[in-house]
């Protein structure tokens, strides 16, 4: 039985893997779970999962959990501390890193600190401090399993496979909900419409960057860093079934590709077992139901930030962590219905090319360079509204 702690257990993936812990048949011991503002929601999950610690992201929601809360000897913190805290746990074997955004960052930096499996979620922290998180991990010792499924299939891909042989990396996107839609049509699109994805249900960030695409610029600086892959080795391709989560070629032409159902569960799964293989959770894939597998260029067009992102990939410093944050703004922006969804890559293509690159030697570096961006990003966007 191993101890799990779940960072960010409140949201999709968190509950995912909750879920995937419940099925397990007690293959694991829930430890920690750190949550931001739904008390309901981690009220439920310390009830059924009886953790030893669990963390909120305000002080007042940790002291009406405590009043609330009085069943059993639990820890209750709180803040980006409260976080650390959880991933540090000393009884935890696997930390699932699922808080969104730079504000996951320090929390992982703890669970890797700790020299434990981390079953890694939370893109942006690999985004913005990719080179940071490795050296940490060759000092602690700490095994970073992706969850982000393109990136699982990478790593299933090349479990046996040497880098140095691998030709080219291929990620999948679905396309997102605006992949038919012109761009004409595309720069007025409501809230709703962006946050009804096609094939993936999943947090309200990150479907967002499903819809302008950002999400795959950042999965391409995640896979970067991941696996230690040259820009021009990485590539993306348009598949909208979302069945085929990644192709990998490899020097002799032979192309290895990881297909699985179009849910999350599966990577986590395979992030908390590794290297084992436990039952499906889900039914088989039925090819003959699929019937079609399509790939097509991005058009990168109507899609700019991916051609943002692998810009800022190859100039590299402090370019990354820019991007991130201004999108981080501009998406919130978005959600909160101050701005229209053309404005997301067009602020976050602005605040890139006005950026002047810095050197990310720590965290405080990434903090500072994240504090400036936010606020020229808001500025930005009083300007234009
Ligand atoms: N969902 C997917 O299918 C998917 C796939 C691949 C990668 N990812 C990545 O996984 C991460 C999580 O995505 P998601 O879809 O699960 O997001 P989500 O549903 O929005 O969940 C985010 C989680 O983080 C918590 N949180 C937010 N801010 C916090 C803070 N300051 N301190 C502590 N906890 C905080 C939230 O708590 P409350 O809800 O309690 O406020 C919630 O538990 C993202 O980086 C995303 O890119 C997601």
């Amino acid at each position: 039985m191993e101890n799990i702690s779940i960072l960010g257990s409140t949201g999709s993936i968190g509950r995912s893997t909750l879920d995937v812990v419940d099925k397990s048949g007690g293959k694991f011991n829930v430890r920690g779970l750190a949550a931001g503002r739904n008390l309901d929601l981690l009220c439920r999950q310390v009830e059924k999962f009886k953790p030893k610690i669990v963390s909120l992201e305000r002080k007042e929601d940790a002291d009406e959990f405590r009043r609330n809360c009085k069943e059993y000897a639990l820890r209750i913190t709180y803040g980006q501390e409260g976080a650390e805290e959880v991933a540090r746990f000393e009884e935890n074997d696997i930390i699932v890193s699922a808080i969104t955004g730079i504000n996951g960052l320090k929390p992982t930096l703890a669970a890797v600190k700790a020299g434990k499996r981390v079953a890694l979620a939370n893109k942006e922290s690999m985004v913005v401090a990719g080179p940071l998180i490795q050296e940490t991990v060759q000092k602690s010792g700490a095994q970073i399993i992706p969850v982000d499924s393109e990136h699982s299939g990478i790593f299933q891909c090349l479990a046996k496979e040497r880098i140095e042989d691998v030709k080219k990396v291929i990620l999948t996107a679905s396309g997102g909900p605006f992949l038919q839609t012109s761009i004409e049509k595309m720069k007025n699109k409501t809230r709703e419409e962006a946050l009804n994805h096609p094939r993936w249900n999943m947090g309200e960030k990150v479907t967002i960057d499903s819809a302008t695409l950002m999400n795959k610029g950042l999965e391409l600086i995640e896979a970067r860093w991941l696996f230690g892959l040259l820009p021009e080795k990485l590539g993306i391709l348009i598949h909208p079934q979302s069945v085929v989560h990644s192709l990998v070629e490899m020097r002799d032409g032979s192309v290895l590709a990881q297909l699985s159902p179009t849910d999350m569960k599966v990577p986590i799964q395979y992030a908390l077992t590794y290297p084992r293989r436990e039952e499906a959770l889900l039914p088989s894939l039925d090819f003959s139901q699929i019937k079609v597998l399509e790939f097509y260029k991005v058009d990168v067009k109507k899609f700019p930030l991916v051609k943002l992102a692998r810009q800022v990939l190859e100039e590299g410093g402090s370019f990354p962590v820019a991007l991130n944050t201004a999108n981080e703004v501009a998406v919130e922006m978005f959600l909160k219905r101050r701005i229209k969804f053309s404005d997301i890559a067009d602020v976050v293509a602005e605040i890139v090319e006005n950026h002047k690159k810095r050197k990310i030697e720590s965290l405080d570096d990434i903090f500072e360079v994240d504090r400036e961006t936010r606020q020229q990003t808001r500025n930005l966007l009083k300007k234009r509204s």
